[in-house]
C-alpha cells in the first residue's frame, strides 16, 4: 500500500483474571497460536514494520513468547496500570522515532483483520489525525460510545461516563485506533484522569484532537472481528469464528472438507488444491499436505508433511518430522515420528515407526514396531526400498534392513539384514503329527479322575 512507515503498538498488559489460569491472558491460543501473536500478524499485513508490545503482569512470559512470533518487537513495561492511554505511553521512545502511522491494538482481541488496519490507514495518509475503529455490537453496554456532531466525530465516551442519552447510542467503540505520528504524543500528552474510573483513558484523544480542529474520523468493522477476549469461553467463541474462516478459506482454495465444522487447523497449516479431507481431523501447528491427498476420518497431525496423493490414516498419528513422499501410506492405527516414508511405502496397519527411514516401495507389516529408545537416547532405523518386514517384527535399533530384504513375521531384528537377504529373529516352529490328539485325550483322562475323587 503506502510508503508512510507504521508503528503498531500492542497493548499486552491486561491482568486476564477471568481466565484464571497461571498463563497470561494474551498468551492464551486460538489455532495454536498465542492472541497476541494474532494481533501482531494482522498488523504486519496491514504493512506495520516496527512493533512495541507493552507488557504488565507476566510481562516476562509474554517477551519470551515474543522471541517466537516477533523477534524483532521493543518490549515496553508498564509498571502501573493507570489506563490505556498511560499504557500508550509505556513505548514514548518508539512513538518518538517519528513513524508516519501508528496503530493501537488490544493484544485480546485477535480476529481483528488486516483490512479494517489497512483502511485506517488509508485514512491519516487522506488528512486525518485519528482514526477510530468503530462497530454496533449486540449489547452496548460496556463499551465507549462514539458521540457524532455535525457529522464529525467529537468525542469518545467511556459507558461509565455516559448520559442516559449518549448510553442509547449503538456505535462503540472496538478498541483499535490509528494515530498520525506527527500528532500522536502532542495528543496523549494531554490526556488526563478525571474521569468515573479515575484513568489515562486513550479515548480522550479524540475530543482533544477534535478540539485542536485536527480531523478526526471513524470507520466500521463487524462485530466478530472486533470481540475481546475476557474468559475461557470467549476463547473458545473467537476459535470457533477462526476456525469458521479457515475452513471456508481452504475449501475455496480447492480442498474437500466433508464435515468442514469438524476439522480443525493451525494458524499456519498448508492444504495444497484437490486435497480430501474426511471428517473428524485435527491439524496441529507445522502440517503441510500435497495436493491430491487424502487424510481419513479420526486422524491427528502435527509437524507433518503429507507429499502429493499420499494417504493417512483413518485414525492415524503423524508426530513432527514425519514426511510422507508421494503415494506414501499410513493407515490405521499408525504413528509416524521424525521419519520418512518414501514414495509409494506402505504402513498399513497397527505401527509405530520412529526415528527411521522406509525406503520407496517398502512394506511393512501390521504390528511393526522400531524399538528406537533405551530410556536415555533415540536410534536410527533404516529399511531400505522395496524391503518387506514381516507382521509383529521388532526392529531393534540402530539397525539397518537392506534393499529388498524380507524379514520374516514375528522377528526381533537386532542385526543389520544385507540386502536380498531373508532375515528370521524368531525360535522356527516345530510340528508334532498326532501329538495334539494325544495331548487332549491325556488331559480329558486326567479331569474326569478328578471328578470322580471330589464325588
Ligand atoms: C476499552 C475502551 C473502550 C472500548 C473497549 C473495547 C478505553 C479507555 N476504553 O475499554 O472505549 O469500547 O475497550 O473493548 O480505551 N490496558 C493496559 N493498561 C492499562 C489499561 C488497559 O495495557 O492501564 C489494556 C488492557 O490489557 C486491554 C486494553 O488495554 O487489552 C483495554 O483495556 P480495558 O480495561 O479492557 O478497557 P475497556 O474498559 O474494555
Ligand atoms: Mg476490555
Amino acid at each position: 500500500m503506502t510508503s508512510r512507515t507504521c508503528l503498531s503498538i500492542i497493548l499486552a498488559a491486561g491482568e486476564g483474571t477471568r481466565m484464571k489460569s497461571a498463563t497470561p491472558k494474551v498468551l492464551h491460543q486460538i489455532a495454536c497460536l498465542p492472541m497476541v501473536a494474532h494481533v501482531s500478524r494482522a498488523a504486519e499485513r496491514a504493512g506495520a514494520e516496527a512493533v512495541a508490545l507493552v507488557v504488565g503482569h507476566g510481562g516476562d512470559a509474554v517477551r519470551k513468547a515474543a522471541e517466537g512470533f516477533a523477534p524483532k518487537a521493543e518490549i515496553f513495561v508498564q509498571a502501573e496500570r493507570l489506563g490505556t492511554a498511560h499504557a500508550v505511553l509505556a513505548a514514548r521512545q518508539a512513538i518518538a522515532k517519528g513513524h508516519d502511522d501508528i496503530l493501537v491494538m488490544f493484544g485480546d482481541t485477535p480476529l481483528v483483520e488486516a483490512d479494517s488496519l489497512e483502511l485506517a490507514r488509508q485514512k491519516l495518509a487522506e488528512g486525518a489525525a485519528v482514526v477510530v475503529i468503530g462497530f454496533r455490537p449486540p449489547n452496548p453496554a460496556g463499551y465507549g460510545r462514539l458521540i457524532e456532531k455535525n457529522g464529525r466525530l467529537a468525542a469518545i465516551r467511556e459507558d461509565k461516563d455516559c448520559s442516559d442519552e449518549e448510553r442509547k447510542i449503538g456505535f462503540c467503540n472496538a478498541g483499535l485506533m490509528a494515530i498520525s505520528g506527527a500528532h500522536a504524543l502532542k495528543l496523549l500528552d494531554q490526556v488526563g484522569n478525571t474521569n468515573a474510573k479515575g484513568e489515562f483513558y486513550l479515548t480522550d484523544i479524540v475530543e482533544i484532537a477534535d478540539k485542536a480542529g485536527l480531523a478526526v474520523i471513524a470507520t466500521e468493522a463487524s462485530f466478530e472481528s472486533v470481540l475481546g477476549i475476557n474468559n475461557r469461553a470467549e476463547l473458545a467463541e473467537a476459535e470457533a469464528i477462526w476456525q469458521n474462516r479457515r475452513r471456508r478459506q481452504a475449501m475455496l482454495e480447492g480442498a474437500t472438507l466433508i464435515a468442514p465444522e469438524t476439522v480443525y487447523f493451525s494458524h499456519d497449516t498448508e492444504i495444497a488444491t484437490d486435497v480430501l479431507v474426511e471428517p473428524n481431523v485435527w491439524f496441529g501447528p507445522g502440517v503441510r499436505v500435497a495436493t491430491g491427498a487424502v487424510i481419513h476420518a479420526f486422524s491427528h497431525l502435527e509437524g507433518a508433511h503429507v507429499g502429493p496423493r499420499a494417504e493417512v490414516g483413518p485414525y492415524a498419528r503423524l508426530r513432527p518430522g514425519a514426511e510422507l513422499h508421494e503415494k506414501a501410506k499410513v493407515g490405521n492405527f499408525c504413528e509416524v515420528k521424525k521419519a520418512t516414508v518414501e514414495k509409494g511405502a506402505k504402513v498399513n496397519h497397527l505401527a509405530y515407526i520412529g526415528d527411521a527411514r522406509v525406503g520407496a516401495g517398502a512394506n511393512i507389516g501390521a504390528g511393526t514396531i522400531t524399538c528406537n529408545y533405551d530410556g536415555f537416547s533415540k536410534f536410527f532405523t533404516d529399511i531400505g526400498e522395496g524391503a518387506f518386514i514381516g507382521s509383529n517384527s521388532s526392529l531393534v535399533a540402530p539397525i539397518v534392513i537392506g534393499a529388498r530384504a524380507y524379514v520374516a513375521s514375528g522377528s526381533v531384528i537386532t542385526e543389520e539384514v544385507p540386502e536380498d537377504a531373508l532375515a528370521f529373529g524368531r525360535a522356527r516352529q516345530k510340528t508334532l503329527p498326532g501329538k495334539g490328539k494325544e495331548l487332549r485325550e491325556r488331559f480329558a483322562s486326567a479331569a474326569a479322575a478328578k471328578k470322580a475323587v471330589a464325588k
